[in-house]
This record gives C-alpha cells, sequence and structure tokens, in this order.
C-alpha cells in the first residue's frame, strides 16, 4: 500500500484528505492512501515516518511548515528560498521538500492573467504571502507588501488610506490574510475600498466562501476578482507530481 498524507494541526476539516481520496476513486488509482496525522508538536513527525515505511508523501500544514525543515534532507530551491514547505517527498530514505503553494500560485496568476501581469500589494506577511512573493519575484511583476505592522520593505494600510497612487499603481490586490474566511465572513483586510475602480484585480486566496468580502467590494466597482480555489487545486495536482516523480 502507498501511503500518502497530511500533518498539521489542528486538522478540522481536510480539503487534502477529500481530494486524494476522491482522485483515487474518480482516476481508478489503486493501493494507495491518504491519512490525517494531527501532530501538536512537529518532534512527532519522525515518528510518523519511521512508523510508515510505505509512507511517500507528506502535505505539511500550520503549525508545522517552518518547523519542519530541520527534520528535511534537502529542499527544492523555490522552497529554499521561501523558507517554508507545504510537501515532503520520501524516495529512497530521503526526505525532500518542497513548496507547492508557490507551484499552485504562478500557476493560477498566469492562467488567470496571461503575460500581463500588473504591478502588485499583497496583503498579508505570513507563509501563504513568502509564496506568492517568491512567485512575483520569478514572474518579473514588481509589488509591495502590505502589513499591519510598520517594517523594513513594507507598507501599511494606513499608507494606502494616505497615498491613493499606491492602490493606482499596483492594480492587482492579492489577499494572503485568512480575512473573509468561514465562518467569519464579514471582514476584510483595511483597504480603503473608495479607491477600487474597474482597472483593479482582487486575487483571494481564501477560497471559502467563493466570493469574499473583499472581492464583493472589487466586483461592485466593475473590478475583477479571483478567488484561491484554483490555487488550492493545483498545488495538490503539484504535489501528487513531486510524489510520483
Ligand atoms: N488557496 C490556497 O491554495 C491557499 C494556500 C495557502 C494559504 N491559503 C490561505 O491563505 C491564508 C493565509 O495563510 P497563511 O498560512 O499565510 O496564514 P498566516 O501565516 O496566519 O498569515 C496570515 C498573515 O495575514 C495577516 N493577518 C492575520 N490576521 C490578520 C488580521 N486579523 N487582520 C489583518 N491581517 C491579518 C498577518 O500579516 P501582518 O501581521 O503582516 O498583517 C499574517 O502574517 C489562509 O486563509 C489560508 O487558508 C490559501
Amino acid at each position: 500500500m502507498r501511503k500518502f498524507g497530511l500533518i498539521g494541526y489542528p486538522l478540522g476539516h481536510s480539503f487534502s484528505k477529500k481530494y486524494f481520496e476522491a482522485k483515487f476513486e474518480k482516476e481508478d488509482i489503486q493501493n494507495c492512501r491518504f491519512d490525517l496525522h494531527q501532530i501538536a508538536e512537529i518532534s512527532a513527525f519522525e515518528k510518523i515516518v519511521n512508523e510508515n515505511p510505505e509512507l511517500e508523501g507528506l502535505s505539511v500544514t500550520i503549525p508545522h511548515k517552518q518547523a519542519v525543515i530541520p527534520f528535511l534532507d534537502r529542499l527544492d530551491p523555490a522552497c529554499e528560498k521561501i523558507g517554508a514547505v507545504n510537501c515532503i517527498h520520501i524516495k529512497n530514505g530521503l526526505k525532500i521538500g518542497y513548496n507547492t503553494d508557490y507551484i499552485g500560485f504562478k500557476q493560477s496568476l498566469h492562467q488567470w492573467l496571461g503575460n500581463q501581469i500588473p504591478s502588485a500589494l499583497v496583503l498579508g506577511t505570513g507563509g501563504a504571502s513568502r509564496a506568492v512573493k517568491q512567485a512575483l519575484t520569478d514572474l518579473e511583476v514588481d509589488f509591495l507588501s502590505v502589513s499591519r505592522n510598520p517594517g523594513s520593505g513594507l507598507i501599511t494600510y494606513e499608507d494606502l488610506a494616505k497615498d491613493p497612487s499606491l492602490m493606482e499603481n499596483h492594480p492587482l490586490i492579492i489577499n494572503t490574510t485568512p480575512l473573509g474566511t468561514f465562518p467569519k465572513t464579514n471582514v476584510m483586510a483595511e483597504i480603503p475600498v473608495s479607491q477600487l475602480h474597474s482597472g483593479h484585480f482582487i486575487y483571494d486566496l481564501v477560497y471559502n466562501p467563493a466570493i469574499t468580502r473583499l472581492m464583493k467590494a472589487c466586483l461592485d466597482q466593475g473590478g475583477k476578482v479571483k478567488n484561491g480555489q484554483d490555487m488550492l487545486e493545483l498545488q495538490a495536482e503539484a504535489a501528487w507530481k513531486i510524489w510520483n516523480s
């Protein structure tokens, strides 16, 4: 039996498990299973690997995307630059880390906007934002990083409100904060909504609900929007490809 799985904490509802079990069935992929390994401490990682010699691949979610790195033998180059792992391939006794959020975001952005990707604002500075910013760098897209906290290389939501040229000159706005996710759907990042217009594009990494409050604000002004569903599916497919390479 080929084994795959997800490590993280907590693992209430898992997109990955549902996705891979449906994929195994739909594509008649035999002899594979996908298990959830809910581990609060990353020290339990090696035990999982040792107790499951048939384990070939793991997805990694909050809070272990960085903490798992010292337990791995090698990192894929993009993953190394991002400093966060969300996919591990176990092969010939080696554990290799990848970042499929990076792959999924890059592919989905390209599918959406082609080669005409405008300058961007990236809201939030967590793990997902690092994958997004590495993808933008590799696609040679200019971007500014927006945080609640002032810091080097960062602008704040107050800066956006004070200087309308920032939103005007960065028509693509990428939300990497969890704001707007079900069940707290009535909140959004505090960008100055009155500055949105039909030339803006919102890419919200949130995928539940399908239209977040931020996306709705942009649609109301005639702008274009995309949610995180394609990225989610593309990152899962990227993991499957890696596990079978
Ligand atoms: N579609 C996909 O495939 C996909 C993949 C990965 C992640 N995601 C989604 O992306 C989101 C972020 O994931 P993550 O792992 O990067 O989370 P995270 O590490 O918790 O980081 C989120 C960042 O958002 C900002 N933030 C958090 N709470 C906020 C608040 N109340 N108000 C304003 N800003 C806030 C923070 O940046 P500052 O402190 O700098 O403001 C924080 O660093 C999640 O909703 C996740 O589900 C989607």
